[in-house]
């Protein structure tokens, strides 16, 4: 069995996994939440890189044919590395500034991420390319990958968290909002509804899944309409991966645990 197999700190990366799942449907789906050290966003860029490493030689390990870092602080910290020590197709994410800034009409784009994301080398880089003219504002969102966690998305609570980070932006005059942690994604009807009809959310989930299919195809690997089998893997509580699964994908069925002894993932 030849895995595309996906991993981010937790259920984040599920925003990813649902467009590759449509866009390959039949093809196997591996699926990491390493809920063991959620979450990623204010972690050191060094810590990261290794437990990025280890992941993805276990996925290797489980049979992946493709990686996907279904996870914005990953990707930043991490993605140059892997592709320079795996020789598999390693897919990557990074905020959608480039179509934001094609597409602003007023000159000031949001971008909503970890403070891990803007710290690392990739987003730096990302600016220098494709913000010229325009101004970008960096917006980290505390508490977001927590909430998104917990579940209970939806009321009150959710607004506020939501309303204290987007609200300010759209006062700047943002039309342009990038949601650039896979967490977000579970969040996108609020931030909507909090920054009303005149202001586009850009998710690059899609895309990521379309360059997923690009690299699978270019494998020559078969895609079995048939029968698409997915495993999901918490390092984590079980349980509860369950109950998230359920709630934000609608998958109702079994998970699996791997464990980290010493920095080596087991399972
Ligand atoms: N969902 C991840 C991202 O895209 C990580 C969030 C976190 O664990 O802080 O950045």
């Amino acid at each position: 069995m030849r895995w595309i197999a996906l991993f981010d700190s937790g259920v984040g990366g599920l925003s990813v996994w649902r467009e590759v799942a449509q866009e390959l449907p039949g093809l196997p789906l591996l699926y990491l939440a390493d809920q063991a050290h959620c979450p990623y966003g204010v972690r050191p860029q060094a810590e990261i890189r290794r437990i990025a490493q280890e992941i993805v030689r276990w996925l290797i390990a489980q049979g992946a044919g493709v990686v996907v870092v279904a996870c914005n602080t990953a990707s930043a910290a991490a993605l140059y590395h892997l592709r320079e020590r795996f020789t598999i197709p390693i897919v990557g994410m990074e905020p959608a500034v480039k179509p934001a800034v094609s597409r602003t009409r007023s000159g000031r784009v949001g971008v909503l991420a970890t403070p891990g994301t803007f710290q690392g080398e990739p987003y730096a880089r990302l600016l220098a390319r494709y913000a010229h003219g325009v101004e970008v504002i960096a917006q980290p969102c505390p508490g977001w990958v927590e909430h998104v966690e917990d579940g209970c998305l939806g009321g009150p609570e959710t607004m506020a968290l939501v309303a204290r980070y987007v609200r300010p932006l759209c006062d700047a005059g943002v039309d342009e909002l990038v949601l650039g942690c896979t967490h977000y994604a579970f969040l996108r009807p609020w931030i909507e509804q909090v920054a009303g009809p005149g202001v586009d959310v850009i998710d690059p989930a899609p895309a990521v899944a379309r360059q997923t299919r690009r690299v699978w195809e270019a494998l020559g690997a078969a895609v079995d309409e048939e029968r698409p089998t997915y495993r999901f893997v918490t390092t984590g509580d079980p349980p509860r991966f369950r109950a998230q699964l359920r709630r934000l994908i609608g998958w109702d069925g079994p998970v699996e645990t791997a464990q980290w002894r010493e920095g080596t993932l087991i399972g």
